[in-house]
This record gives C-alpha cells, structure tokens and sequence, in this order.
C-alpha cells in the first residue's frame, strides 16, 4: 500500500526521522503551527486516494488533507500521535494535477494538486480570468477555496462561491460527485468545507474571458482623531466599488514603548476599463505593504495581476500574528472606531516584547451562502445589505521571536469575545478563530446541517482535530481524538 505514495521527505525530516524513529512532523508556513504525525502521504490520483481511504478506514486513522499551509491557527494541525492509539496522516494532493477547459461552460476543472499561482497561469495562457482571488497568489487552490478566502469588492463575492461542481472522497472512500445542477443545496455545504467533509480530490469553478482593470492608488494622511480617519476612509467605499484600504500603519517605538500612527497610508481601487495598451501592475506589486506603496500611481492589468500579487511580489517578514473578521457592512463605523480603542487598550501588555509595526487593513466583500462561509448571509436581518466589511489587523515583530507571536496571538483572539455577538462579526477559519462553538452556531445558523453532513462523510472522527472538534462543537469525536 505505502508503496503506492511518493514519500517527499525533506532532509531536515529524514534526520528527526533517524533520531526518533518513524514520524512526520508538519508545519505551517511561518513554523509555529505543527504536530507529530506518523507519515506524510501523497496519493498520485484520485484512485490512490479512494484505495488508501479504504484501506485506513477500519482502522479509524487519523487524517489530515493540507493544502499550502498557509494559515495562522490550527486548522490543519494532525492528532498527535501520542494522543490516541490510531495512526496520524498528513494527506497532500499536490500530484493531482488534471486539468480541463470548458469554453462552452466558461468552467475549468482542476485537480487539487494545483497551487493558486500556477493554475492562473495557465487561465491567462488560455485568455481566461478569475475575479475572485485573495492579495497574494501563494495557496493551493481548493486550500483556499476550503476556507472562504477572497479579495475585495462589493458586488465580487469569495473564490468558493464560484466552485459549481467537486468530487470529494468520504472516510469510507467512496467519491461523491457534488454540482451544482443536481444537487445545488449540498454544494453550499462542500464549498467552504474547512477540511472537514473528505478530500476534494478535483473542482470545477466559473471562470470569463480575459478582464482587465484600472487599479489607482492614492496616499491618505492619517489621523488619531479616528471619527475623522473612519469618515474619511468611508467615504472612499461609497464612492468605490472595489477598494482596498492599507492602513492605518502604526510604528512601535521602543523609546515611548507605545504605537505612533505613520502619517500617511494608502488605499487602492480598481474599475472596468477598455484599456489596450501596455499591461503594467506587476511593475509595482504593492499589495502587501512592501515595495513603493505610499505613492499615487495608476496601472492597467489582467485582473490577477492587478489585485493579486504573485509569490515574486510578496516581500518577506519576521513572524507575525493577525485577525481577520467579517461584518455586515453597515456596522463599518462602530467597527473601526471600536477595534482600534480596543487594541490601544492591549497596548500596555505589548510592553518589552519585539515588536515592529502594526497594519490596519479594510477591505468589502460581497455576502453568499455557503453554509460555512465567513460571509454567509443567513442571519442578517432586514437592515443589513448581504455586504460585509473585512477587517484585518497585522502584528509584524522586528525578530522570529516565539515569545512575542504567542503573545500577540493572545491579544488577536480577545477580539472575538470582545465584538462576536455585538457587530455579528466572524473570523476568517484560517486566521486566529478562537474556540467558541456556541458562538460559531450563532455566526453559522447551518451549521447543524453541516455537522449532519460530516457525520454521514466522516462516521469514525477522522478528519476532525481540535481545532475542528472545539469549533465547531463536534463533541461526538472528542473521544476518537484523545480529547
Ligand atoms: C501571507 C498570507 C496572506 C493571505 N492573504 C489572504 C487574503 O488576501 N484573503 C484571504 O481570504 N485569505 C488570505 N490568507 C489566508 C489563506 O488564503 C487561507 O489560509 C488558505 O486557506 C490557505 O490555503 P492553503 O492552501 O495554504 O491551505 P491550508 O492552510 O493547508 O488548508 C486550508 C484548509 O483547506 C483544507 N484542504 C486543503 N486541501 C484540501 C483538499 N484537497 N480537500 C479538502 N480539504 C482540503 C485543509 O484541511 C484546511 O482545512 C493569507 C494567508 C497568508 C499566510
Ligand atoms: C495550537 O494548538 C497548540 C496545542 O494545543 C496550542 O499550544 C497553540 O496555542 C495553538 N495555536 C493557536 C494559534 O491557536
Ligand atoms: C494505547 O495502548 C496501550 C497498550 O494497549 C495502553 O496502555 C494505552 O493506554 C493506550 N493509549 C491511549 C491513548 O489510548
Ligand atoms: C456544462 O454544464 C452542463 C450543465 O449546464 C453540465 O451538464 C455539463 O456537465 C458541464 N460540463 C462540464 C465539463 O462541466
Ligand atoms: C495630506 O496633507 C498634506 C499636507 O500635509 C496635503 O498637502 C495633502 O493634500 C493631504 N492629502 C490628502 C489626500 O488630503
Ligand atoms: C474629530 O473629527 C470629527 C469629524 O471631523 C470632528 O467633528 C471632531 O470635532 C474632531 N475631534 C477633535 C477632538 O478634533
Ligand atoms: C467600454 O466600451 C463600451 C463600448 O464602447 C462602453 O459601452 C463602455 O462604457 C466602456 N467601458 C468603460 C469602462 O469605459
Ligand atoms: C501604466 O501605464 C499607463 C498608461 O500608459 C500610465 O498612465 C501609468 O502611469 C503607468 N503606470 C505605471 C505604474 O507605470
Ligand atoms: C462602539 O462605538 C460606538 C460609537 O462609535 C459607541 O457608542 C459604543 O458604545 C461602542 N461600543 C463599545 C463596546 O465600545
Ligand atoms: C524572546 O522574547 C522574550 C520576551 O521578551 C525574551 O525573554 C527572550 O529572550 C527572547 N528570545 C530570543 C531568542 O530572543
């Protein structure tokens, strides 16, 4: 059976191997998400996948599909293999790489081994755009799907609500054919399905021809008077449909030992445009806080290229920690106001530690109804447009101190008990969700629909962790996770 899988064993991995026997450890992208498994599994198509399922299910192992593992909690943590007696995986995908070009449907069919990066690639090789992506092009594609990542934009909705057809492969191995034409309600339910409903071995999502956009960034002076600030920054959404505000950035001064806000920050928006010229944004990728950012520019590109950096324009950082919560859009003044007093007010406790600069980033986004989806719609009232506000809030050290992460990891999950239940906000599933699964059923009125569908897909708790488990309240597993 193992000898179906290529084994990609890094050689810092071959050497903990040999000291300590047969193990797996994973991490995420910034190292300090990790747990011990017993292998690292990479089926070489979807066959492999079912066979494998198959064979582990009697078993009741352990497993954990991953995409990139670019997050900050514990979604894609394994069950520790000292926590129970079953066997622990860390399943990747990374070698399905089918892919299909429907122009007829304008839909393309990709197998999950694709990374974000490269499956646009080849969209734009093919005259196609996707509208939907997040700021920088560094996930494996159905990783990011999984868990409602998006971009900005009123009337543009996450990169999941795009998905219109999946083949997913439950505990028992079977593969489910889930689409949109017949069985649409469960494909709300699969969508955004945070790890926990099987392995999604290949999905079909709606792409349009080549679409370009006008992207005009524009420098903002700063203000502690932050009624003044958050009016300003407003006023930029009601006259933009598409806008992304970086800021305010604030500097750590370790002289005053306290935040200054920088004088200035910047804002992007993006339009239509018939535009034929020379393609020029990937010139100054700027979407991330590095490069020349706080100057007026404008810029033409594809609309990848214009929203989105690829891995070449995103610039590297020390550690960092971050919160990212949804809203209904309505509530963008209260939010803002509220948010940021609230972490002046964490300030004293940051005190000492390695500290580098704090961004404030707002961004809109359009509401859908995926039963998981950060922005789902079902329990907005009358007052609410079904358009959220995204709220992001970055903590960057000056050194790659554990120290200083897991204490801003402290202060970045006060914000949910804080604000939950007052601005109806929820946290992104792969940016510091703290674990409140009363909450969760408030934020998510489906979620009980979608546990029923997990237990149908997964009878024996193997693709759940603690993360999933204290969530999302699934207490039938807690057993079978040495909980
Ligand atoms: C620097 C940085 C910038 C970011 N920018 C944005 C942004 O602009 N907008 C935004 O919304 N998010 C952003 N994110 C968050 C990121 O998009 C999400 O965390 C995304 O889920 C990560 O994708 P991944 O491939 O690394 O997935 P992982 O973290 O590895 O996995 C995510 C989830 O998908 C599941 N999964 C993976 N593959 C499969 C499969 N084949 N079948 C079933 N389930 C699967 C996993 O089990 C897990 O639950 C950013 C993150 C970082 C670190
Ligand atoms: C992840 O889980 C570990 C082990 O339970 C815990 O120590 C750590 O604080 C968690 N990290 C986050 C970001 O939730
Ligand atoms: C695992 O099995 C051993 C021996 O059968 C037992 O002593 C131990 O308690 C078990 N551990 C767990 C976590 O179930
Ligand atoms: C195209 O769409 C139709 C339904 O409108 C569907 O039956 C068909 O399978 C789709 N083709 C692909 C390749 O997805
Ligand atoms: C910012 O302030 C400077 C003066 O300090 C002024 O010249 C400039 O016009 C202001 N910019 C905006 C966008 O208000
Ligand atoms: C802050 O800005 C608001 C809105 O412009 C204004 O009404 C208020 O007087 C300002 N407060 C102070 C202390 O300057
Ligand atoms: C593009 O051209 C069409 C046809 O001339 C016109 O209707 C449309 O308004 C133009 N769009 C923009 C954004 O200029
Ligand atoms: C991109 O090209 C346009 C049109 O020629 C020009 O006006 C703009 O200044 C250019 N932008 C950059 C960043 O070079
Ligand atoms: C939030 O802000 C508003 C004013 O913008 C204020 O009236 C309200 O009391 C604040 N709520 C909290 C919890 O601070
Ligand atoms: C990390 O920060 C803590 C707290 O400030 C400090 O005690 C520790 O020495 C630092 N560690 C490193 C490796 O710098």
């Amino acid at each position: 059976m193992v000898s179906l899988f290529s084994m990609r064993v890094p050689l810092l991995l071959v050497l903990l191997h040999a000291v300590f026997g047969s193990a797996y450890r994973w991490f995420n992208w910034q190292y300090e998400v990790t747990c011990e498994a017993e292998k690292f599994v990479t089926p070489s198509d979807e066959a492999d996948v079912v066979e494998f399922l198959k064979n582990e299910f009697p078993k009741q192992s352990h497993i954990k599909v991953v995409g990139n593992g670019h997050g900050f909690g514990n979604l894609t943590t394994c069950v520790d293999q000292s926590l129970t007696n079953k066997t622990s995986y860390i399943v990747s995908l990374a070698n399905l790489k089918s892919l299909e070009i429907n122009k007829k449907n304008m839909t393309v069919t990709a197998g999950a081994g694709w990374d974000v990066y490269d499956l646009i690639n080849v969209l734009k090789e093919n005259g196609l755009s996707f509208n939907h992506l997040g700021a920088e092009r560094v996930q494996n594609f159905v990783g990011a799907l999984s868990t409602g990542t998006h971009g900005t934009g009123r009337y543009v909705d996450n990169m999941a609500s795009q998905v219109v057809a999946l083949r997913i492969v439950d505990a028992r191995g079977n593969v489910k054919i889930i689409n949109e034409w017949n069985n649409p309600e469960e494909l709300k339910a699969f969508r955004v399905s945070i790890g926990a409903l099987g392995l999604i071995t290949e999905v079909t999502f709606k792409v349009q021809p080549t679409y370009l956009l006008k992207k005009t960034t524009t420098v903002l002076n700063a203000t502690t008077n932050y009624t003044q600030l958050y009016t300003d920054i407003h006023d930029l959404y009601k006259k933009h449909d598409r806008v992304t505000v970086w800021g305010p950035h604030f500097d750590w001064d370790s002289e005053a030992q306290d935040w200054v806000i920088e004088p200035t920050f910047f804002a992007s928006y993006w339009e239509p445009t018939n535009y034929t010229g020379v393609r020029n944004c990937t010139l100054n990728y700027c979407a991330n806080g590095c490069g020349e950012c706080i100057k007026n520019y404008i810029c033409y590109d594809e609309v990848s290229d214009a929203t989105s950096a690829p891995p070449q324009g995103v610039c590297s950082r020390e550690f960092y920690a971050e919160i990212e919560h949804f809203w209904p859009f309505e509530n963008f003044m209260d939010v803002a106001i509220n948010y940021t007093k609230f972490q002046q007010s964490q300030t004293p406790r940051m005190r000492g530690f390695d500290n580098q600069e704090m961004i404030f980033q707002y961004r809109i986004l359009k509401g859908d109804d995926s039963y998981m989806s950060p922005v789902n719609t079902y329990n907005l009232g009358p007052q609410n447009s079904g358009v959220f506000g995204v709220l992001e809030i970055d903590w960057i050290q000056s050194v790659n101190n554990y120290t200083t992460l897991w204490n801003n990891q402290g202060f970045a999950f006060e914000f949910m008990d804080k604000f939950g239940y007052e601005y109806n906000a929820r946290a992104h599933w792969n940016k510091m969700s703290p674990y409140d699964p009363k909450f969760t059923l408030s934020a998510f009125p489906k979620l009980p629909e979608f546990l029923k569908i997990q237990e149908q897909q997964d009878p024996n708790c193997q693709f759940v962790n603690d993360f999933l488990v204290n969530q999302l309240g699934i207490d039938r597993c807690k057993e079978a996770i040495g909980q």
